[in-house]
C-alpha cells in the first residue's frame, strides 16, 4: 500500500445478511410464506433438507446480534426486509407486526452507533405472489413499489441507505432458467421476462423513493453481482464465447439501468426466446440511482462450449489457483478490475461492495474456544488490497461489507457452506468470533490501516 494511501474517514466498513438465510421464524406474528419456505420444505431441493425454520433464529436474537455487531466494531450493518412479513399476500394487507420487528432491529442498531443498510429484496418472494405467477407478472413492478412504499414511510426516517434488488441476475438465472433457486423453474423463455420484470420492479421502487420522504434523509441503489470475464484462449471463438458471458452475466442488468438499453448480446443469446419488450418500459428502468452495490465473489475463465446452453460459454478451471467451498477461483485482481471496469463504463457513480467472502472448510466447533479460519483471513486481507488498489486508481468506492456477518442459510446447500465471520452452532445457537472476525474488527477498528496486519 502506498503510504499516502488512506480509507476515507466516513468509509463504511459493515456486514451483509439476508433475511431468509437468518431470521428463522418465517411464519411468525402473521407473515405470509415466502417461495424460500416452500421451496426448502419441498424434497429434494436443498442439501440434507435443511430449510429456513430456525436459521440463526435471528428473529428472536436480534438484540444480542446487534450486541455482537457493536463488539466487532461495525460502523454498518446490510440486511434485507422480508416482503411476506410486511404484506402477507404480496399486496394489500399490510401486517404491522412485521414492520415492527425492523422497526425495533433499525433503533437497536442506531442506539450502537451502527449505520442501518436495508435491502427490500433478497429473493424471499411472497408465496401468494409466485401463484399469481411471482416475477413473470408485470404486475409485480406494482405490487413491489407499494410494499417498497411502505416501507419507506415506516422506516425512511431512520434508514440512510435502501437497495432495490439483491443480484436480479440470480433471481432470473437460478429462479427460472436453471432451476438450483426458488421458485424452481427451468425455462428458456420464462428467464427473460423475469429479468424485465425484475428490472420494471427496481425502477418503480426508485420512482417511490424520490416522491417519499425517505429520500429526504436517504439515498437508493441497485446492488449486482459482477463476474469478470476473462477469454481462455486469443481464437475468435473465446472471444466471442467471453464477451456473450460478459453481457449475460455483467452487462444484462446495468445496459438497461445507465443507458437504457439492453445489450445487444442479449437476442443472440436468448434467441427466439428474448421478446421484444414495450420501448416505454426503458424509462422507468433508467432511474438516475446514488449508488450501485457490487457484490464480488470470484471470476471466471471462459472458453466457447456449445453445450452450455444458451450462452455458450463454460468456465475453464485454473489448475493453479485455489477454490472456495462453492467451488469459486480465489481471484482478487478481478475485484480491481471490475471497479475501474464499472467507473469506465456506467460514470463515476459512489460504489459500495455490498457483498464479499468466502465458505471454506472450518472447524465445525469451536476448538479451545476459538475457529481458526486462516484461507478466510487471507482472503479477505487480499480482496481489501485489491479495492485499496481500486481507489488508489481513482474509484469512488465508499464502503465495504463482508459476507457475511454469520455463518447461515446459504440457500440450497443449507447449512452446509459457511460464510461468516462468526461462527454459528446450529444446536445451541451459540456464536463464536472467528479468526477472520478478529481480523476484520482490526481493520474497522483502524479504518483500513491494519489490513496487512
Ligand atoms: C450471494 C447472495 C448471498 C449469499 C452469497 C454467498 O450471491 O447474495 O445471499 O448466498 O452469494
Amino acid at each position: 500500500m502506498s503510504d499516502s494511501f488512506r480509507f476515507p474517514d466516513d468509509f463504511l466498513w459493515g456486514a451483509a445478511t439476508a433475511a431468509y438465510q437468518i431470521e428463522g421464524s418465517p411464519l411468525a406474528d402473521g407473515a405470509g410464506p415466502s417461495i424460500w419456505h416452500r421451496f426448502s420444505h419441498t424434497p429434494g431441493l436443498t442439501e440434507n433438507g435443511d430449510t429456513g425454520d430456525i436459521a440463526c433464529d435471528h428473529y428472536r436474537r436480534y438484540e444480542s446480534d446487534v450486541a455482537l455487531m457493536a463488539n466487532l466494531g461495525l460502523k454498518a450493518y446490510r440486511f434485507s426486509i422480508s416482503w411476506g412479513r410486511i404484506v402477507p399476500e404480496g399486496f394489500g394487507r399490510i401486517n404491522t407486526k412485521g414492520i415492527d420487528f425492523y422497526s425495533r432491529l433499525v433503533d437497536a442498531l442506531l442506539a450502537r452507533g451502527i449505520t442501518p443498510n436495508a435491502t427490500l429484496y433478497h429473493w424471499d418472494l411472497p408465496a401468494a405472489l409466485d401463484d399469481r405467477g411471482g416475477w413473470l407478472n408485470r404486475d409485480i413492478a406494482g405490487w413491489f413499489s407499494e410494499y417498497a412504499t411502505i416501507m419507506f414511510g415506516a422506516l425512511g426516517d431512520r434508514v440512510p441507505m435502501w437497495t432495490t434488488i439483491n443480484e436480479p441476475w440470480v433471481v432470473s438465472d437460478g429462479g427460472y432458467l436453471y432451476g438450483k433457486l426458488a421458485p424452481g423453474h427451468r425455462n428458456l423463455f420464462e428467464a427473460p421476462i423475469a429479468s424485465h420484470n425484475l428490472l420494471r420492479a427496481h425502477g418503480a421502487a426508485v420512482e417511490a423513493f424520490r416522491a417519499s420522504r425517505a429520500a429526504e434523509k436517504g439515498r437508493i441503489g441497485l446492488v449486482v453481482n459482477l463476474e469478470p470475464k476473462y477469454p481462455a484462449s486469443d481464437s475468435a471463438e473465446d472471444t466471442a464465447a467471453t464477451t456473450r458471458a460478459d453481457a449475460y452475466w455483467n452487462r444484462q442488468y446495468l445496459d438497461p439501468v445507465f443507458f437504457g438499453r439492453y445489450p445487444d448480446e442479449m437476442r443472440e443469446i436468448f434467441g427466439e426466446a428474448w421478446p421484444d419488450f414495450p420501448a416505454d418500459d426503458m424509462k422507468s428502468i433508467a432511474q438516475p440511482l446514488d449508488f450501485l452495490g457490487i457484490n464480488y465473489y470470484t471470476r471466471s475463465v471462459s472458453q466457447h462450449d456449445v453445450e452450455m446452453t444458451p450462452v455458450q460459454a463454460g468456465g475453464v478451471p485454473q489448475i493453479e489457483s485455489v477454490y472456495t467451498e462453492t467451488g469459486w477461483e480465489v481471484y482478487p485482481a478481478a475485484l480491481t478490475r471490475v471497479l475501474l471496469w464499472v467507473k469506465e463504463r456506467y460514470g463515476d457513480i459512489p460504489l459500495y461492495i455490498t457483498e464479499n467472502g468466502a465458505a471454506f472448510y472450518d472447524p465445525l466447533v469451536p476448538v479451545d474456544g476459538r475457529i481458526d479460519d486462516p484461507l478466510r483471513v487471507a482472503y479477505l486481507r487480499d480482496h481489501l488490497n485489491a479495492a485499496r488498489e481500486a481507489m488508489e486508481q481513482g474509484v469512488r468506492l465508499c464502503g465495504y461489507f463482508v459476507w457475511s456477518l454469520l455463518d447461515n442459510f446459504e440457500w440450497s446447500h443449507g447449512y452446509s457452506r459457511r460464510f461468516g465471520i462468526v461462527h454459528v452452532n446450529y444446536d445451541t445457537q451459540e456464536r463464536t468470533i472467528k479468526s477472520s472476525g478478529q481480523y476484520y474488527s482490526g481493520v474497522v477498528r483502524t479504518n483500513g490501516t491494519s489490513i496487512n496486519g
